[in-house]
């Protein structure tokens, strides 16, 4: 193959720069990944250095580095950087969490969405004829096709040391690379969909991707394995020195401390960054078999050949084996004091094993390495460079909103601060108020005895430690009308048994776990919580499940027991009061016999809802709370259009709750990049809806600070920059990921009264606990009639409760 002239590549290349800047006009609300970028038709011819070509006849728009200009253009004062800039945001190959990594998508994604002056990175290898390829580790087979394409290019290398099988592109030719195989997910836990469909990028390419989104964009080319190459007649140092005459490079960083020296040698006099990136401290670097723990000890050393050193976050804050940070190590502040400074890496926003410190929000986690009074890192190489972009710039030092009582969007608790603490506790409700909670809930589940408790669910086995009480066993039972499988439910137990079982962390997330530390903490009945919580100021949020099962199948009058305990607590004209229920009967029994705010839930994702359906819901309730997969519809992972749900029930005048958002994903769409401010975000700017029904309230709560968005205007970090606004249906539209098509839109209507007869309004006020009373028989069949003629009874007998604690109190 004859390699094209210069003149031929610039009428190439000019011509794709120019389809994609028309591409990207015409898109200009879209995330503008033009099909034809994802895989250029025709034959691709690798683009390399080593033929060096004239500055002027390439189309790259410049050739210097940007990195002066960022150092002066931003406010120095805010940040305890070595430089005083604000921290790097380190792109490691794009937007990789959400893209198979360093690709044109990952790139101008990145490129488009992060702070400006972000470096977009590669992992620089290269192939058997000298060309340089982006790719991150030794083995092409994990994060490529190669597999399916050149399988019996699979062979054995000495790497470093060790005996390495895999795919190596020094078995490859780069029109190979180019041509015939393409990127894959390297990570089970992100999204296979875009496997197949991007090509194998060159580090020249991310100038051409990254001048589509901002001009300001820096580069930085991490070479991992330079005494492998040189093993194989490939020299690094050589293939860097003559890439930067092709395309500007901000940093070069490796592994390896002879390599690094060698560019320092041979580079000209605006040299790069020089940035020696630390394996794990006891991991040897191979050009001079000491450990990197080892390394690290003399800062001195390492500064009089690099300017920085790129290190495992841990080097910085240390994690212990219960999952809790350490204490900070001085690392950043000796390497600031010996002139280097200190990016850190493996920022991603869906680690394996969390830190529980962070409440699963990485927003956090960047904020933990840029303290306010402290030393600031230099960097952060990340998966996720928009999360780490809107970290430093809408939430270093915002101050918290102070929120007046009343003020939208709520944001109510999913079993109080159930992220963090065992749920329906009082330690998690203390923690969602002091969180920033608006409204706090209580599930109400029933007692054998008729005792209304908060509690997650009707089943007690998943949160609470029942299972371990032997003599509770007997009470396994199945009732389909609360679970499809069997379980230990607390209708099946008295208040006097309950309460000797103690709460547990309860983990929706399958592999993820929830911090198991808290053992010790009671269950409490809703009359302990309304004790609790009336001496709050947040909202009360009583939810009750079940309610027509227990009224009509189980002969438990929750409804009676519900309005019992806020009399008794004095919080039956209480404006705090909210009352949720997934039955319309149980919302017109209250309508009927208090004053409170009432809430429908719709719990099905999969029904139609029309402005009937709405006003059926303005019928019985003032706000309504929809399942988060009612409100944003998914496909395979990938979020499909906006849905009007939201603007039907505003244009009812009823306010929309969305439920449950929980920080770790557990249902995916992967267009939130694993981000829970992208969701909350997009949920309030583009949904609008008035309240968040979240495990996680103060994350909600530190959005509502945010000083990027428009709720508050007054930025704090001096940086220009606003939360990535995800548009549902980007993703699917313009870059078709391999999923199925989408299943058909629901035709089944919600049905608000669900066949429900009105309850019947008995009213029987349940013994005293202390009593020895055997626990209430429940009714076996149904009781279908309503027995109008008690509620005269339920009145006279709240005005006598009533009456006597204003008696009492006065
Ligand atoms: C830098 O920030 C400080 C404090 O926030 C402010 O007083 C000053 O005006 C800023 N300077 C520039 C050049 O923006
Ligand atoms: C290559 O693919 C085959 C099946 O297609 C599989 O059995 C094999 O494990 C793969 N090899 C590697 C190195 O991934
Ligand atoms: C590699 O790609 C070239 C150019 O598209 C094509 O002609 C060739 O058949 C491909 N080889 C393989 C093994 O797929
Ligand atoms: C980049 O700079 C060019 C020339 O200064 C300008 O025309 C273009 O709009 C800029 N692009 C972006 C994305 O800022
Ligand atoms: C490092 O150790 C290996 C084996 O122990 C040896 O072959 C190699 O020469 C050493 N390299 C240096 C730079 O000392
Ligand atoms: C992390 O959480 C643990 C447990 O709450 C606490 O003891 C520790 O101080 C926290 N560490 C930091 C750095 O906040
Ligand atoms: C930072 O230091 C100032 C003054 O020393 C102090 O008032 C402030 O509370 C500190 N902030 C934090 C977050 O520690
Ligand atoms: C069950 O056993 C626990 C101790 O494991 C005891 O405290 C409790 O009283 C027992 N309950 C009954 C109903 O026997
Ligand atoms: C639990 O309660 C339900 C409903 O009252 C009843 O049908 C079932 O038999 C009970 N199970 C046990 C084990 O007591
Ligand atoms: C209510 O709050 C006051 C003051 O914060 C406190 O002294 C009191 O113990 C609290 N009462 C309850 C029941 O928590
Ligand atoms: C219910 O509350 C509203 C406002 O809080 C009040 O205007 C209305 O009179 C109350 N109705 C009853 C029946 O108490
Ligand atoms: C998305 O929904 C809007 C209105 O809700 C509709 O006009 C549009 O056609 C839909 N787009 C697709 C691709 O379904």
């Amino acid at each position: 193959m004859r390699p094209p002239s210069a003149a031929e590549r610039h009428v190439r290349s000019s011509c794709f720069l120019l389809l994609l800047f028309l591409t990207w006009l015409a898109m200009t609300s879209a995330f503008p990944i033009p099909l034809n970028l994802m895989k250029r038709s025709g034959e691709r011819l690798p683009w390399g250095p080593h033929r060096q070509i004239q500055a002027s006849a390439t189309t790259h728009r410049r050739l210097t580095s940007s990195l002066n200009t960022r150092i002066l253009a931003e406010n120095a004062s805010v940040w305890n950087t070595l430089d005083g800039s604000p921290p790097l945001v380190i792109a490691r190959g794009g937007s990789s969490g959400l893209f198979p990594d360093q690709t044109s998508a990952a790139y101008l994604f990145a490129a488009t969405f992060s702070l400006p002056s972000s470096a977009m990175y590669c992992d620089l290898q290269l192939t058997k004829d000298g060309y340089g390829i982006c790719r991150t580790g030794i083995d092409l087979g994990v994060s490529t096709t190669i597999n399916y394409t050149f399988p019996g290019l699979i062979s054995n290398y000495n790497v470093n040391g060790v005996l390495t099988e895999g795919f190596f592109s020094i078995d490859l030719t780069a029109l190979q690379v180019l041509n015939n195989i393409s990127a894959t997910q390297p990570y089970l836990a992100r999204s296979p969909s875009f496997d197949g469909l991007f090509d194998i990028l060159q580090p020249t390419d991310l100038v051409d991707l990254a001048s589509l989104a901002s001009n300001t964009t820096l580069f930085w080319i991490n070479v991992e394995f330079p005494t492998f190459f040189a093993q194989h007649k490939l020299d690094m140092s050589s293939y860097i020195l003559s890439l930067m005459v092709d395309m500007p490079v901000d940093f070069i960083s490796s592994p390896e401390i002879t390599f690094l020296k060698a560019v320092k040698t041979g580079a000209p006099k605006n040299t790069p960054n020089l940035v020696l990136k630390f394996g794990a401290a006891d991991d040897v670097e191979p050009s001079t078999n000491l450990t990197y723990g080892a390394i690290l000890k003399d800062l001195k050393t390492i500064a009089s050949y690099a300017s920085g050193i790129l290190v495992p976050k841990d080097y910085i804050w240390p994690v212990d084996n219960t999952g809790y940070l350490g204490a900070e190590t001085k690392l950043v502040k000796d390497a600031h004091t010996a002139g280097l400074a200190v990016y850190a890496s493996s920022f991603v926003n869906d680690p394996a094993t969390p830190i529980y410190n962070y409440s699963f929000d990485p927003v956090r986690e960047y904020l933990q390495y840029v303290p306010i009074n402290g030393t600031d890192v230099d960097g952060f190489l990340t998966d996720f460079p928009t999360t780490a972009s809107e970290a430093l710039a809408c939430f270093r030092g915002a101050t918290p909103l102070v929120r007046k009582e009343g003020t939208k969007p709520f944001i109510i608790s999913h079993n109080g601060d159930s992220g963090n603490y065992p749920g329906c506790t009082l330690l998690s409700y203390q923690s969602a108020v002091s969180g920033g909670a608006s409204h706090i809930d209580c599930p109400i589940q029933m007692t054998q005895d008729g005792v209304p408790i908060c509690r997650e669910s009707p089943n007690l086995a998943p949160n609470t430690d029942v299972s371990t009480h032997s003599n509770l066993s007997s009470r396994i039972s199945l009732i389909p009308q609360l679970q499809d499988a069997k379980g230990i439910f607390s209708i099946n137990l008295t208040w006097a048994e309950i309460k000797t079982l103690k709460a547990l962390m309860y983990s929706p997330g399958g592999d993820i776990d929830r911090n198991p530390a808290y053992t010790q903490e009671s269950i409490i009945t809703l009359s302990e919580f309304l004790s609790y919580a009336k001496n709050t100021s947040a909202g009360i949020l009583i939810d009750i499940q079940n309610g027509y099962f227990l009224e009509m199948e189980v002969g438990l009058d929750v409804v009676g027991e519900v309005l019992r305990s806020l009399n008794a607590s004095g919080l039956s004209v209480s404006d705090r009061v909210v009352i949720q229920s997934e039955d319309s009967s149980v919302l017109r029994r209250f309508q009927q016999l208090a004053n409170y705010t009432l809430v429908f839930k719709v719990t099905d994702t999969n029904v139609l809802v029309t402005k009937t359906e709405v006003s059926d819901v303005k019928a019985l309730a003032n706000y309504v709370t929809l399942p988060r997969g009612l409100v944003q519809v998914a496909n395979s992972g990938y979020l499909l259009n906006k849905t009007d749900i939201v603007d039907l029930f505003h244009a009812q005048n009823v306010s929309v709750f969305v439920s449950f958002l929980r920080n770790e994903f557990v249902t995916i769409p992967f267009d939130y990049e694993a981000d829970p401010t992208l969701e909350i975000d997009t949920l309030i700017r583009s949904y609008q809806v008035d309240g968040l029904v979240t495990d996680f309230p103060a994350t909600a709560s530190n959005y509502l600070s945010n000083s990027c968005s428009n709720l508050k205007t007054q930025a704090t970090t001096g940086l220009q920059y606003e939360i990535h606004e995800v548009k549902p249906g980007d993703l699917v539209t313009n870059l078709r990921p391999r999923i199925p098509a989408a299943p058909p839109a629901p035709t089944i209507r919600l049905n608000v009264s669900d066949g429900e007869l009105a309850l019947p309004p008995t009213f029987s006020p349940r013994p005293s606990p202390t009593a020895e009373t055997p626990a209430r028989t429940p009714s076996s069949s149904p009781s279908a009639a309503p027995r109008w003629l008690k509620p005269n009874i339920f009145l006279l007998s709240t005005a006598f409760v009533t009456s006597v604690i204003y008696h009492y109190h006065g």
